[in-house]
């Protein structure tokens, strides 16, 4: 089987060489040429066009930002013409519906599509341990299954397309709400002079404690958010999706809006390409008058 891997951005550029790794047929393309070199160097065919990426696989993989580019890049008049015959398979964050448009361009082209988004960064898209949700029929899932378990040891089956877009945006829900939680609480705690080694360690010993806690703890005290796994555009990217979403499923959406607030103002502290973790800043500043 030979793959085509559309979008080799921070994530998608790992990913790809997980491919390369285990010999996997490759031929890659992104609208930044520059970012292909590694993967170049590595072994990769490189396209200069989606098409012709498109043209000579049997199996299209997007990792792109969202659901605009994927139009950009799958579904423009060109690259549209050459999927008949192929399989589709989106590992972006999209909405359930947006994922489920897509499918049906997909389709009408007379192809296959399936969407496997992840959870994890880079870290586990270098060593292989994301956690892939795949929306898809069981025989396409079981027909894909040993190629997406490339990207994590156990790909699972979440439903039909539109199931695993919602599963990972519900993820991200929590990865807002969580991190801005904790850092207020962090932030709160040091302004009365509570210790945060005390702080930390009740919390532990809570079942208020969630990991993702302690990941960002020093980040958060040095104001270090350099060197992203996920960058603070795309949690807004993604709280924006869900926000979209679940006020169109009738849910009260007021707290992962104010939420969005907080990462709203730390992209006008110029952090939108520094890690989310950057919200604390966000959350300090409003007090130090910055
Ligand atoms: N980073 C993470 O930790 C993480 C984890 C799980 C899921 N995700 C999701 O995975 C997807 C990719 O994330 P990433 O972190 O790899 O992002 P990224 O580094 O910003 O890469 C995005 C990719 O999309 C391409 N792209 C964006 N707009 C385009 C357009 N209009 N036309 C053509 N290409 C376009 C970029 O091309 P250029 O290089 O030319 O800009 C790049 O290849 C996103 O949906 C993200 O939410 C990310």
């Amino acid at each position: 089987m030979k793959v085509a891997f559309l979008g080799t951005g921070l994530m998608g550029q790992p990913m790809a060489q997980r491919l390369l790794d285990a010999n996997v047929q490759l031929i890659a393309y992104n609208r930044t040429p520059e970012k292909l070199a590694p993967l170049k160097a590595a072994g990769a065919e490189i396209a200069e066009h989606p098409r012709f990426a498109i043209r000579e696989a049997d199996c299209v993989i997007l990792m792109l930002t969202n659901a605009p580019a994927i139009y950009s890049v799958l579904l423009s008049d060109t690259s549209w013409r050459m999927l008949a015959g192929r399989t589709v398979i989106q590992m972006g964050t999209i909405t359930p519906l947006e994922s489920q448009e897509i499918r049906d361009s997909v389709v009408a082209a007379g192809a296959e599509y399936i969407e496997a988004p992840v959870l994890g960064s880079i870290p586990e898209a270098k060593s292989g341990n994301l956690i892939v949700m795949v929306g898809a029929l069981r025989e396409q899932y079981q027909r894909y299954l040993q190629l997406l378990q490339n990207f994590g040891p156990n790909p699972i089956l979440i439903g039909e397309v539109g199931t695993a877009a919602a599963l990972k945006l519900a993820l991200n829900q929590l990865i807002a709400a969580l991190t801005t939680a904790f850092g207020l609480s962090l932030a709160y705690i040091q302004r009365q002079n509570v210790k945060v080694d005390t702080f930390m360690q009740i919390l532990r010993e809570s079942a208020l404690y969630a990991p993702t806690f302690d990941k960002k703890l020093q980040r958060m005290l040095e104001h270090n958010y350099a060197n992203p796994n996920f960058p603070t555009k795309h949690l807004l990217k993604d709280t924006d999706l869900f926000i979209e979403s679940a006020t169109a499923q009738g849910l009260n959406v007021s707290s992962i809006e104010g939420v969005r607030e907080v990462l709203d103002t730390a992209m006008r502290m110029a952090l939108a390409h520094a890690d989310y973790s950057s919200l604390y800043a966000a959350i300090t500043a409003a007090n130090d008058g910055n």
